[in-house]
């Protein structure tokens, strides 16, 4: 990348300020001043504005997963259970942001972003994480009504959240908080067993077309757009 896109990702100062950061000669790479705006480095340089180290800007990734059944969302698994991990790309050490069961499948955004992840899953946050949900039993109106205006889980209620009938044995539910199992929780508390659970949309993002298992590189704006 060019001399002056690096100073500036880095956070030196705005764009124009380091091309006269440059012009200036007050930028070395390698101990070598560089006055010349079509240099290129790379993060291996070692790059310095008046003598002082300027570390490369980290570069964010963020991987949309169709996740499968079978799967734990955690990075090592103590029963030598299959990670999410294998499923995505390795290059660069990716977290879960948040978390899905072992049985259920659907859209889990994997990240190096620390700030992304703790905003996405901070209790403040209410991003809507949308399910589809099939129970072995059929669901009634009354089960929908309370799915909305909230059921006791743990002997605390569910905050409100939005659902709706897709089927007689299969309906959508939002909900904007992330206690763990909750949505299996929430339809225990009704009686009523999951037996399918996928996770369709986290805020906006959906998963759309990605097949289960597979991956899609999404930007960083799109990431974002969810909060
Ligand atoms: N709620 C659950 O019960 N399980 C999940 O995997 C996600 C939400």
């Amino acid at each position: 990348m060019r001399i002056n896109r690096y100073l500036a990702q880095s956070g030196v100062a705005s764009r124009r300020r380091c091309e006269e950061l440059v012009t200036g000669g007050l930028v070395t790479v390698n101990d070598l001043v560089v006055r010349d705006l079509a240099t290129q480095v790379s993060p291996t340089d070692v790059v310095k504005v008046s003598g002082k180290v300027v570390k490369a800007a980290e570069e964010f990734v963020y991987v949309m997963l169709n996740k499968p059944k079978g799967y734990v969302t955690t990075c090592n698994d103590e029963h030598g259970r299959k990670t999410v991990m294998s499923l995505v790309p390795n290059d660069v050490r990716l977290f879960p942001v948040g978390r899905l069961d072992y049985d259920t499948t659907g859209l889990l955004i994997l990240t190096n972003d620390g700030e992304f992840t703790k905003r996405v899953t901070h209790p403040s946050s209410e991003v809507g994480k949308t399910y589809v949900v099939k129970t072995s039993h059929d669901i009634t109106p009354t089960d929908i009504e309370k799915l909305c205006k909230g059921v006791m889980v743990d002997e605390v209620m569910t905050s409100p959240a939005q659902a709706r009938a897709l089927g007689k044995r299969e309906a959508e539910l939002v909900i904007h908080e992330g206690r763990n199992r909750q949505v299996r929780r929430m339809f225990e508390a009704l009686g009523l067993e999951v037996v399918a659970l996928r996770r369709v949309a986290v805020g906006s993002l959906t998963l759309g077309p990605l097949k289960v298992g597979e991956y899609r590189i999404i930007t960083k704006r799109q990431a974002y757009s969810i909060i």
